[in-house]
Protein backbone atom coordinates (compact mmCIF):
# COMPACT_ATOMS: atom_id res chain seq x y z
CA UNK A 1 0.00 0.00 0.00
CA UNK A 2 1.09 3.37 -0.97
CA UNK A 3 1.66 5.84 1.97
CA UNK A 4 -0.23 8.89 1.91
CA UNK A 5 0.42 11.48 4.72
CA UNK A 6 -2.34 13.91 6.23
CA UNK A 7 -1.49 17.18 7.66
CA UNK A 8 -4.91 17.97 9.33
CA UNK A 9 -6.03 21.37 10.77
CA UNK A 10 -8.32 21.78 13.65
CA UNK A 11 -8.98 19.31 16.39
CA UNK A 12 -13.16 20.01 17.14
CA UNK A 13 -16.00 17.72 15.92
CA UNK A 14 -15.48 17.38 12.39
CA UNK A 15 -11.09 17.06 13.29
CA UNK A 16 -12.33 13.96 15.59
CA UNK A 17 -14.80 12.73 13.26
CA UNK A 18 -12.40 12.67 10.15
CA UNK A 19 -9.49 11.10 12.61
CA UNK A 20 -11.31 8.31 13.54
CA UNK A 21 -12.34 7.98 9.79
CA UNK A 22 -8.21 7.86 8.48
CA UNK A 23 -7.73 5.32 11.46
CA UNK A 24 -10.18 3.04 10.29
CA UNK A 25 -10.30 3.01 6.51
CA UNK A 26 -7.66 0.55 5.71
CA UNK A 27 -9.30 -2.29 8.19
CA UNK A 28 -12.24 -2.14 6.60
CA UNK A 29 -11.75 -1.48 2.73
CA UNK A 30 -9.25 -2.79 0.51
CA UNK A 31 -7.32 0.18 -0.81
CA UNK A 32 -4.34 0.79 -2.67
CA UNK A 33 -3.39 3.86 0.00
CA UNK A 34 -3.05 4.06 3.60
CA UNK A 35 -3.18 7.59 5.47
CA UNK A 36 -1.02 8.23 7.95
CA UNK A 37 -1.48 10.37 10.60
CA UNK A 38 1.54 12.79 10.04
CA UNK A 39 1.10 16.03 11.76
CA UNK A 40 -2.11 17.51 13.54
CA UNK A 41 -2.22 21.47 13.53
CA UNK A 42 -3.85 23.51 16.36
CA UNK A 43 -3.11 27.08 17.54
CA UNK A 44 -2.39 26.08 21.37
CA UNK A 45 1.11 23.64 21.26
CA UNK A 46 -0.49 22.00 24.65
CA UNK A 47 -3.79 21.32 22.73
CA UNK A 48 -2.31 20.04 19.80
CA UNK A 49 0.15 18.11 21.62
CA UNK A 50 -2.59 16.49 23.75
CA UNK A 51 -4.80 15.69 20.58
CA UNK A 52 -1.83 13.85 18.93
CA UNK A 53 -0.99 12.37 21.78
CA UNK A 54 -4.35 10.80 22.01
CA UNK A 55 -5.41 10.04 18.57
CA UNK A 56 -1.59 9.44 17.88
CA UNK A 57 -0.20 11.44 15.38
CA UNK A 58 3.57 11.74 14.97
CA UNK A 59 4.11 15.50 15.44
CA UNK A 60 2.15 18.81 15.28
CA UNK A 61 2.42 22.27 14.18
CA UNK A 62 0.98 25.59 15.66
CA UNK A 63 0.91 27.55 12.49
CA UNK A 64 -1.02 25.78 9.54
CA UNK A 65 1.71 28.00 6.93
CA UNK A 66 4.11 25.42 8.40
CA UNK A 67 1.85 22.38 8.64
CA UNK A 68 1.49 22.86 3.89
CA UNK A 69 5.28 23.86 3.55
CA UNK A 70 6.49 20.53 5.06
CA UNK A 71 7.75 18.15 2.66
CA UNK A 72 6.39 14.79 4.35
CA UNK A 73 2.88 16.17 3.81
CA UNK A 74 0.73 14.92 0.83
CA UNK A 75 -2.80 15.66 2.19
CA UNK A 76 -3.92 18.54 3.77
CA UNK A 77 -7.40 18.02 5.36
CA UNK A 78 -9.10 21.58 6.96
CA UNK A 79 -11.61 21.09 9.91
CA UNK A 80 -11.59 24.53 11.12
CA UNK A 81 -14.29 27.47 10.99
CA UNK A 82 -15.57 28.75 7.19
CA UNK A 83 -13.66 31.56 7.14
CA UNK A 84 -10.15 30.02 7.46
CA UNK A 85 -11.28 27.33 4.10
CA UNK A 86 -10.41 29.76 1.50
CA UNK A 87 -7.03 30.78 2.98
CA UNK A 88 -5.83 27.23 4.13
CA UNK A 89 -7.05 25.51 0.78
CA UNK A 90 -5.53 27.93 -1.75
CA UNK A 91 -2.17 27.72 0.20
CA UNK A 92 -2.56 23.97 0.15
CA UNK A 93 -3.23 23.88 -3.89
CA UNK A 94 -0.03 26.38 -4.63
CA UNK A 95 2.03 23.85 -2.66
CA UNK A 96 0.53 20.76 -4.46
CA UNK A 97 -1.30 19.28 -1.49
CA UNK A 98 -4.21 17.17 -2.28
CA UNK A 99 -7.09 18.80 -0.11
CA UNK A 100 -10.15 17.53 1.81
CA UNK A 101 -12.18 20.75 2.85
CA UNK A 102 -15.09 20.98 5.39
CA UNK A 103 -18.45 22.45 4.48
CA UNK A 104 -19.38 24.83 3.48
CA UNK A 105 -16.46 25.32 0.77
CA UNK A 106 -16.07 28.91 1.82
CA UNK A 107 -17.60 32.04 3.55
CA UNK A 108 -19.60 32.62 -0.05
CA UNK A 109 -19.19 31.78 -3.76
CA UNK A 110 -16.46 34.78 -4.68
CA UNK A 111 -14.23 32.94 -2.44
CA UNK A 112 -15.22 29.44 -3.14
CA UNK A 113 -14.48 30.38 -7.06
CA UNK A 114 -10.96 31.44 -5.80
CA UNK A 115 -10.37 27.79 -4.19
CA UNK A 116 -11.71 26.04 -7.20
CA UNK A 117 -9.68 27.88 -9.59
CA UNK A 118 -6.32 27.41 -7.47
CA UNK A 119 -7.42 23.53 -7.71
CA UNK A 120 -7.65 23.24 -11.00
CA UNK A 121 -4.52 25.15 -11.33
CA UNK A 122 -2.27 22.80 -9.43
CA UNK A 123 -4.45 19.68 -10.62
CA UNK A 124 -4.56 18.64 -7.26
CA UNK A 125 -7.25 16.08 -5.82
CA UNK A 126 -9.70 17.94 -3.89
CA UNK A 127 -13.06 17.36 -2.17
CA UNK A 128 -15.39 18.50 0.46
CA UNK A 129 -16.67 16.68 3.35
CA UNK A 130 -20.31 16.53 2.22
CA UNK A 131 -20.52 13.19 4.30
CA UNK A 132 -24.54 12.63 4.13
CA UNK A 133 -23.98 11.44 0.53
CA UNK A 134 -21.93 8.13 2.00
CA UNK A 135 -24.83 6.87 4.66
CA UNK A 136 -25.95 3.82 2.97
CA UNK A 137 -29.52 4.48 2.93
CA UNK A 138 -29.16 7.44 0.89
CA UNK A 139 -27.04 6.22 -1.60
CA UNK A 140 -29.84 3.57 -2.16
CA UNK A 141 -31.99 6.42 -2.63
CA UNK A 142 -29.77 7.86 -5.21
CA UNK A 143 -29.97 4.05 -6.71
CA UNK A 144 -33.58 4.01 -6.91
CA UNK A 145 -33.94 7.11 -8.70
CA UNK A 146 -31.23 6.75 -10.86
CA UNK A 147 -32.63 3.25 -11.72
CA UNK A 148 -35.98 5.21 -12.73
CA UNK A 149 -38.38 3.32 -9.85
CA UNK A 150 -39.65 7.24 -8.46
CA UNK A 151 -40.27 8.27 -12.66
CA UNK A 152 -40.81 11.84 -12.98
CA UNK A 153 -39.85 13.40 -9.71
CA UNK A 154 -42.86 16.24 -8.94
CA UNK A 155 -41.43 17.17 -5.03
CA UNK A 156 -38.43 17.51 -2.95
CA UNK A 157 -38.86 18.64 1.02
CA UNK A 158 -36.03 18.93 2.77
CA UNK A 159 -35.98 20.02 6.57
CA UNK A 160 -32.74 20.93 9.14
CA UNK A 161 -34.29 21.40 12.37
CA UNK A 162 -32.15 21.85 15.80
CA UNK A 163 -32.83 23.80 19.42
CA UNK A 164 -29.94 24.92 20.82
CA UNK A 165 -29.43 28.69 20.71
CA UNK A 166 -32.82 30.20 21.64
CA UNK A 167 -31.48 31.09 24.85
CA UNK A 168 -30.67 34.83 24.17
CA UNK A 169 -27.87 34.74 27.27
CA UNK A 170 -26.33 32.38 24.70
CA UNK A 171 -22.65 34.83 23.23
CA UNK A 172 -21.76 34.61 19.72
CA UNK A 173 -17.90 34.18 18.32
CA UNK A 174 -15.22 32.10 19.83
CA UNK A 175 -14.78 28.50 20.62
CA UNK A 176 -17.46 26.50 20.43
CA UNK A 177 -19.61 29.25 19.28
CA UNK A 178 -18.05 30.93 15.95
CA UNK A 179 -20.91 29.61 14.00
CA UNK A 180 -23.24 32.35 15.66
CA UNK A 181 -20.56 34.99 14.85
CA UNK A 182 -21.05 36.24 11.06
CA UNK A 183 -17.71 36.95 10.67
CA UNK A 184 -16.47 32.96 11.23
CA UNK A 185 -19.83 31.46 9.85
CA UNK A 186 -20.53 33.43 6.59
CA UNK A 187 -24.33 32.69 7.43
CA UNK A 188 -26.39 30.96 10.20
CA UNK A 189 -28.12 27.99 9.39
CA UNK A 190 -27.80 28.67 5.73
CA UNK A 191 -24.56 27.73 5.29
CA UNK A 192 -24.21 25.57 8.15
CA UNK A 193 -27.42 23.26 7.24
CA UNK A 194 -29.05 24.18 4.85
CA UNK A 195 -25.92 23.22 2.71
CA UNK A 196 -26.27 19.84 3.25
CA UNK A 197 -29.89 19.64 2.10
CA UNK A 198 -28.64 21.45 -0.92
CA UNK A 199 -25.57 19.19 -1.40
CA UNK A 200 -28.13 16.03 -0.98
CA UNK A 201 -30.56 17.63 -3.22
CA UNK A 202 -28.65 18.57 -6.02
CA UNK A 203 -27.09 15.29 -5.87
CA UNK A 204 -30.02 13.21 -5.73
CA UNK A 205 -32.23 15.36 -8.13
CA UNK A 206 -29.98 17.95 -10.41
CA UNK A 207 -29.78 21.27 -10.36
CA UNK A 208 -31.22 23.85 -8.39
CA UNK A 209 -33.02 27.18 -10.99
CA UNK A 210 -34.04 29.38 -8.96
CA UNK A 211 -34.94 29.87 -5.34
CA UNK A 212 -37.37 32.42 -2.92
CA UNK A 213 -36.19 32.39 0.33
CA UNK A 214 -37.10 34.11 4.23
CA UNK A 215 -34.70 34.07 7.10
CA UNK A 216 -35.15 35.43 10.55
CA UNK A 217 -32.26 36.84 13.09
CA UNK A 218 -34.73 36.34 15.95
CA UNK A 219 -32.17 37.56 18.94
CA UNK A 220 -30.80 40.27 17.37
CA UNK A 221 -27.80 41.14 19.71
CA UNK A 222 -25.66 38.86 21.88
CA UNK A 223 -22.03 39.26 23.84
CA UNK A 224 -19.14 38.71 21.26
CA UNK A 225 -16.47 36.17 23.50
CA UNK A 226 -13.93 37.84 21.86
CA UNK A 227 -14.80 41.47 21.97
CA UNK A 228 -16.74 41.13 25.28
CA UNK A 229 -19.14 43.39 24.29
CA UNK A 230 -22.62 43.24 22.98
CA UNK A 231 -22.75 43.57 19.38
CA UNK A 232 -25.72 42.79 16.51
CA UNK A 233 -25.96 38.85 15.42
CA UNK A 234 -25.19 38.81 11.61
CA UNK A 235 -26.63 35.03 11.39
CA UNK A 236 -29.97 33.80 9.95
CA UNK A 237 -31.25 31.84 13.10
CA UNK A 238 -33.90 30.72 10.40
CA UNK A 239 -34.73 30.06 7.01
CA UNK A 240 -37.36 28.47 4.57
CA UNK A 241 -37.13 28.85 0.88
CA UNK A 242 -38.87 27.50 -2.42
CA UNK A 243 -36.90 26.28 -5.16
CA UNK A 244 -37.66 25.30 -9.09
CA UNK A 245 -35.72 22.23 -10.19
CA UNK A 246 -33.76 22.65 -13.53
CA UNK A 247 -36.28 19.28 -14.33
CA UNK A 248 -39.17 21.14 -13.45
CA UNK A 249 -39.57 19.62 -9.60
CA UNK A 250 -41.06 21.86 -7.30
CA UNK A 251 -38.81 22.04 -3.47
CA UNK A 252 -39.20 23.56 -0.17
CA UNK A 253 -36.51 23.86 2.43
CA UNK A 254 -36.69 24.56 5.88
CA UNK A 255 -33.79 24.95 8.71
CA UNK A 256 -33.49 26.38 12.11
CA UNK A 257 -32.09 26.36 15.03
CA UNK A 258 -35.62 27.21 17.18
CA UNK A 259 -37.10 24.31 16.49
CA UNK A 260 -37.74 22.91 20.82
CA UNK A 261 -37.44 19.46 20.89
CA UNK A 262 -35.24 18.66 17.51
CA UNK A 263 -31.18 17.93 17.64
CA UNK A 264 -30.20 17.41 14.03
CA UNK A 265 -33.32 16.36 12.70
CA UNK A 266 -31.98 16.91 9.08
CA UNK A 267 -34.99 14.84 6.89
CA UNK A 268 -35.70 14.62 3.11
CA UNK A 269 -39.16 13.34 1.11
CA UNK A 270 -38.83 12.98 -3.04
CA UNK A 271 -42.01 12.30 -4.42
CA UNK A 272 -42.04 11.09 -7.68
CA UNK A 273 -44.77 9.66 -10.22
CA UNK A 274 -44.34 5.89 -9.42
CA UNK A 275 -43.09 6.01 -5.69
CA UNK A 276 -41.90 8.25 -2.48
CA UNK A 277 -38.71 8.41 -0.17
CA UNK A 278 -38.07 9.32 3.22
CA UNK A 279 -34.77 9.89 5.18
CA UNK A 280 -34.02 10.90 8.80
CA UNK A 281 -31.04 11.26 9.79
CA UNK A 282 -32.29 10.24 13.45
CA UNK A 283 -32.68 6.71 11.73
CA UNK A 284 -30.00 6.89 8.98
CA UNK A 285 -29.85 2.97 8.39
CA UNK A 286 -33.45 3.17 7.52
CA UNK A 287 -34.86 4.17 4.13
CA UNK A 288 -38.34 4.20 3.76
CA UNK A 289 -40.02 3.70 0.01
CA UNK A 290 -43.59 3.39 -1.37
CA UNK A 291 -44.15 2.37 -4.67
CA UNK A 292 -47.96 2.53 -6.62
CA UNK A 293 -46.87 0.02 -8.87
CA UNK A 294 -47.10 -2.75 -5.83
CA UNK A 295 -49.71 -5.30 -5.44
CA UNK A 296 -52.83 -3.17 -3.90
CA UNK A 297 -53.51 -5.12 -1.60
CA UNK A 298 -50.16 -5.23 0.06
CA UNK A 299 -49.02 -1.61 -1.34
CA UNK A 300 -47.85 0.49 1.83
CA UNK A 301 -44.49 2.28 2.91
CA UNK A 302 -41.63 0.22 3.09
CA UNK A 303 -39.47 0.57 6.32
CA UNK A 304 -35.74 -0.95 4.52
CA UNK A 305 -33.40 -1.62 7.04
CA UNK A 306 -29.77 -1.13 5.27
CA UNK A 307 -28.13 -3.24 6.50
CA UNK A 308 -27.66 -6.25 3.93
CA UNK A 309 -24.26 -7.05 1.90
CA UNK A 310 -25.96 -6.15 -1.76
CA UNK A 311 -26.57 -2.82 0.13
CA UNK A 312 -24.49 0.08 -0.46
CA UNK A 313 -21.37 -0.08 1.24
CA UNK A 314 -22.84 -2.27 4.29
CA UNK A 315 -20.77 -5.65 2.65
CA UNK A 316 -17.98 -3.94 4.61
CA UNK A 317 -19.07 -3.72 7.73
CA UNK A 318 -21.18 -6.75 10.05
CA UNK A 319 -23.46 -9.43 9.03
CA UNK A 320 -26.48 -8.37 7.66
CA UNK A 321 -28.95 -6.74 10.02
CA UNK A 322 -26.21 -5.13 12.51
CA UNK A 323 -26.75 -1.45 11.55
CA UNK A 324 -23.88 0.91 11.26
CA UNK A 325 -24.05 5.03 12.03
CA UNK A 326 -22.89 8.66 11.43
CA UNK A 327 -19.23 7.79 11.95
CA UNK A 328 -19.20 5.35 9.01
CA UNK A 329 -20.12 8.13 6.29
CA UNK A 330 -16.45 9.87 7.44
CA UNK A 331 -14.92 6.31 6.58
CA UNK A 332 -16.68 5.77 3.66
CA UNK A 333 -15.71 8.79 1.99
CA UNK A 334 -11.71 8.68 2.83
CA UNK A 335 -12.65 5.25 1.41
CA UNK A 336 -14.37 6.63 -1.78
CA UNK A 337 -11.63 9.84 -2.00
CA UNK A 338 -8.48 6.55 -2.20
CA UNK A 339 -10.08 4.46 -4.50
CA UNK A 340 -11.03 7.58 -6.78
CA UNK A 341 -6.98 8.15 -6.21
CA UNK A 342 -6.25 5.18 -7.40
CA UNK A 343 -8.59 4.56 -10.38
CA UNK A 344 -7.68 7.99 -11.26
CA UNK A 345 -11.72 8.44 -11.42
CA UNK A 346 -11.54 11.93 -8.62
CA UNK A 347 -14.34 11.17 -6.16
CA UNK A 348 -17.37 13.14 -5.70
CA UNK A 349 -18.22 16.01 -4.55
CA UNK A 350 -15.31 18.05 -5.07
CA UNK A 351 -14.54 21.93 -5.11
CA UNK A 352 -16.75 22.65 -7.93
CA UNK A 353 -20.03 20.40 -6.34
CA UNK A 354 -18.78 22.63 -3.24
CA UNK A 355 -18.78 25.99 -5.24
CA UNK A 356 -22.47 25.06 -6.28
CA UNK A 357 -23.51 24.92 -3.38
CA UNK A 358 -22.43 28.14 -2.27
CA UNK A 359 -23.55 29.37 -5.54
CA UNK A 360 -27.26 28.18 -3.87
CA UNK A 361 -26.56 29.64 -0.86
CA UNK A 362 -26.03 33.04 -1.93
CA UNK A 363 -29.00 33.02 -3.90
CA UNK A 364 -30.96 31.91 -0.79
CA UNK A 365 -29.44 34.90 1.41
CA UNK A 366 -29.85 37.57 -1.94
CA UNK A 367 -33.83 36.43 -2.28
CA UNK A 368 -33.71 37.17 1.66
CA UNK A 369 -32.84 40.54 1.71
CA UNK A 370 -34.90 41.79 -1.59
CA UNK A 371 -38.30 39.24 -1.35
CA UNK A 372 -37.53 38.03 -4.48
CA UNK A 373 -36.92 34.84 -6.77
CA UNK A 374 -33.49 34.88 -7.53
CA UNK A 375 -32.04 32.65 -9.90
CA UNK A 376 -28.91 30.39 -9.24
CA UNK A 377 -25.68 30.99 -11.23
CA UNK A 378 -24.09 27.51 -12.59
CA UNK A 379 -20.68 26.39 -12.13
CA UNK A 380 -18.93 26.52 -15.34
N1 LIG B 1 -19.66 17.50 7.49
C1 LIG B 1 -20.37 17.78 8.57
O1 LIG B 1 -21.38 17.15 8.83
C2 LIG B 1 -19.93 18.86 9.51
C3 LIG B 1 -20.34 18.85 10.85
C4 LIG B 1 -19.84 19.84 11.71
C5 LIG B 1 -19.00 20.82 11.22
N2 LIG B 1 -18.66 20.84 9.89
C6 LIG B 1 -17.75 21.87 9.38
O2 LIG B 1 -16.43 21.59 9.88
C7 LIG B 1 -15.73 22.80 10.16
C8 LIG B 1 -15.29 22.79 11.62
O3 LIG B 1 -16.44 22.65 12.43
P1 LIG B 1 -16.37 21.91 13.86
O4 LIG B 1 -17.76 21.62 14.26
O5 LIG B 1 -15.38 20.81 13.82
O6 LIG B 1 -15.82 23.11 14.72
P2 LIG B 1 -15.12 23.04 16.14
O7 LIG B 1 -15.37 24.38 16.75
O8 LIG B 1 -15.53 21.81 16.89
O9 LIG B 1 -13.56 22.89 15.77
C9 LIG B 1 -12.88 23.87 15.06
C10 LIG B 1 -11.39 23.63 15.24
O10 LIG B 1 -10.67 24.59 14.45
C11 LIG B 1 -9.60 25.12 15.26
N3 LIG B 1 -9.19 26.39 14.65
C12 LIG B 1 -9.92 27.51 14.50
N4 LIG B 1 -9.19 28.43 13.83
C13 LIG B 1 -7.98 27.88 13.56
C14 LIG B 1 -6.79 28.31 12.90
N5 LIG B 1 -6.71 29.54 12.39
N6 LIG B 1 -5.73 27.45 12.80
C15 LIG B 1 -5.81 26.20 13.32
N7 LIG B 1 -6.92 25.74 13.96
C16 LIG B 1 -7.97 26.56 14.09
C17 LIG B 1 -10.18 25.16 16.65
O11 LIG B 1 -9.19 25.25 17.63
C18 LIG B 1 -10.89 23.80 16.66
O12 LIG B 1 -9.99 22.74 16.93
C19 LIG B 1 -16.69 23.93 9.81
O13 LIG B 1 -16.42 24.39 8.50
C20 LIG B 1 -18.06 23.27 9.85
O14 LIG B 1 -19.02 23.88 9.01
C21 LIG B 1 -19.11 19.87 9.06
Amino acid sequence: MKKLNVGIVGYGFMGRAHYNAYRKVNNFFDLKHQPVLKAACARSADNAKAFADKWGYESVETDWRKLIARDDIDLIDICTPNNTHAEIAIAAAQAGKMILCEKPLALNAKEAEKMVAAVEKAKVPNMVWYNYRRCPAVVLAKQLIDEGKLGRIFHYRAKFLQDWTIDPDLPQGGAGLWRLDVKAAGSGVTGDLLAHCIDTAMWLNGTIDKVNAMTETFVKERKHNLTGKIEKVGIDDACAFLARFTNGSLATFESTRYARGHKALYTFEINGEHASIFWDLHDLHRLQYFDHRDEGRVRGWRNIHVSDGDQPYMKNWWVPGLQIGYEHSFVHQVADFLQGLANDQPAKPDFKDGLATDYVTDAVLQSAKNGQWEKVKKVK
